[in-house]
C-alpha cells in the first residue's frame, strides 16, 4: 500500500476534503510539557473513512473518526481537545495504563520470596488499593512516538522505559505500544515489554467509547456481547476473591446482545461493589498468545459497531460509572454519568495476589505481549 506524508499544507488541504484522500501518517507538534519538552500528536487516516489521532503524551488515544451506517463520520471517543487537557486527565481517557493496569490489593504483592510496596491511589469501599499503575503511570508519562509502516496497515510506535523502581516496581521496564490503522477498519493496539529483574506487568489500554459519536448521551442504550461465560467475583473493594461466577441468570450475562442499561438497576451484589458494570469476564477459550473475541458493541441509533478481540485472559467492562459531569471535555461538554464505556482486554485484578491467576511475572529473558483488536463497521 502506498503511504503518504502530508507536510503542514498539504494537511490543511486534506482538511477542506470531506474524506482523506489517501490513507497515511502526518506528524505535528501537540505542545509541551510543563517542563519544556514538546510532545508530538500523529494522526493516522485509512481509505475507509477512518483517522486516529495519537499522542507522544501517555501513549493516549486522542480521538478516533469512524463513519455510521449513513456514512457520516464521528469521534467515538472521550478525552480533550488540547495537550493542556490531557495533562490534566484523571480518568484515564484514551491512555496506555501501567505498569499494572486495573488493582493490586492493599498496593502490596510478593514475588520470589520479596515484597513489594506500591503507593495506593484508590479505596473503592474503603479499601485502599493500587490502580492504574500508581500516581504516576504510565498515563502520564512522555513516550517517543515514530511512524511504522506495516502490511496490515500505517501505524505509530510508542516507547517508554521505565525506570527500576519507578511507583515502586522492581526492574528496568523497556515498552512499545504500536497503534495501527488498517484499511478494513481495524485500530491495533499492542503492547511489548521486557525487563532486567523479575517483576510484574499488566498493560491496558483504557479508551472510552461512545459510539453514537454525541458524548452527551447514556452508552445505556448500547447493546453489547461479551464472550465470557464467567466474571470475577470481587469484594467491596472491587478486588477478586477467586471465585469464578457463572454470568448464567444474572446481570452480567452478556453472552447474547443485551442492552447495556436493562439489568444495570437489578438488586446484585457484584453491581452494587461498582456502583454499575464495573467487573473483570473472563473470556472463553483464552489459549496463550492466540486472538479470541471479547466483545462486540452496537450503537441502535447510528448502527456503528465494534467488535474486539485480544490475546488477554480477561475484559474489564467499565461502565462510565464515576463519570459525573465534572469534567470537561471535547467541545465543551461535561461528561456525564454512563455517557461511555471502556472494554480494558488485560490480566486479572490483583493477579500478583492470586496464585489461581494466569501469571504477572515477567522475567528477564521474557517479552510480554498484548494485543487488542477492534474492528469497526456499521449495519
Ligand atoms: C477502570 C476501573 C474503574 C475506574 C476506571 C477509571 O475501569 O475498573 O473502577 O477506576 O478505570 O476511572
Amino acid at each position: 500500500m502506498k503511504t503518504l506524508i502530508l507536510f503542514p499544507t498539504l494537511i490543511a488541504m486534506s482538511s477542506l476534503l470531506s474524506a482523506p484522500a489517501s490513507a497515511g501518517i502526518s506528524e505535528s507538534v501537540y505542545g509541551k510539557m510543563p517542563d519544556g519538552r514538546e510532545v508530538k500528536l500523529y494522526t493516522l487516516t485509512n481509505t475507509s473513512g477512518m483517522e486516529a489521532k495519537v499522542t507522544e503524551y501517555g501513549a493516549i488515544l486522542v480521538s478516533l473518526k469512524v463513519p455510521d451506517k449513513a456514512g457520516k463520520v464521528a469521534d467515538v471517543t472521550h478525552g480533550y481537545d488540547t495537550l493542556e487537557g490531557w495533562l490534566g486527565n484523571s480518568s484515564y481517557f484514551g491512555a496506555t495504563v501501567g505498569r499494572f493496569g486495573n488493582r493490586i490489593a492493599n498496593g502490596k504483592f510478593t514475588l520470589d520470596g520479596k515484597s513489594y510496596s506500591l503507593v495506593t491511589n484508590n479505596d473503592p469501599g474503603g479499601m485502599p488499593c493500587s490502580l492504574h499503575g500508581g500516581t504516576e503511570g504510565f498515563s502520564k508519562k512522555l513516550w517517543k512516538g515514530e511512524a511504522v509502516y506495516t502490511k496490515g496497515g500505517d501505524g505509530v510506535k510508542l516507547t517508554y522505559v521505565s525506570a527500576d523502581g519507578e511507583e515502586g516496581y522492581p526492574g528496568v521496564l523497556t515498552v512499545t505500544v504500536t497503534y495501527t490503522l488498517t484499511n478494513a477498519n481495524d485500530l491495533v493496539w499492542e503492547a511489548e515489554a521486557t525487563t532486567t529483574a523479575p517483576t510484574v506487568i499488566n498493560i491496558v489500554h483504557h479508551s472510552y467509547w461512545n459510539l453514537s459519536g454525541d458524548p452527551a448521551t447514556s452508552i445505556n442504550d448500547h447493546e453489547l456481547t461479551l464472550f465470557a461465560d464467567q466474571y470475577l467475583a470481587t469484594n467491596a473493594g472491587m478486588i477478586p476473591t477467586g471465585e469464578k461466577a457463572a454470568v448464567a441468570g444474572t446481570p452480567m450475562d452478556f453472552t447474547k446482545a443485551t442492552v447495556i442499561g436493562e439489568r444495570i438497576a437489578a438488586d446484585y451484589e457484584a453491581l452494587k461493589f461498582g456502583g454499575g458494570y464495573d467487573h473483570a469476564w473472563v473470556l472463553n477459550g483464552t489459549a496463550e498468545r492466540a486472538l479470541v473475541k471479547a466483545a462486540r458493541v452496537r450503537d441502535p441509533k447510528t448502527g456503528r459497531v465494534m467488535s474486539l478481540s485480544t490475546n488477554q485472559p480477561a475484559v474489564q467492562f467499565y461502565g462510565g460509572n464515576f463519570l459525573d459531569g465534572t469534567t470537561t471535555g471535547k467541545g465543551g461538554v461535561k461528561y456525564q454519568h454512563r455517557t461511555a464505556l471502556c472494554l480494558e482486554t488485560e490480566n486479572y485484578p490483583d493477579a500478583p495476589n492470586n496464585p489461581k491467576a494466569p501469571t504477572a511475572v515477567l522475567r528477564p529473558g521474557e517479552t510480554y505481549h498484548h494485543t487488542m483488536v477492534h474492528t469497526f463497521s456499521a449495519e
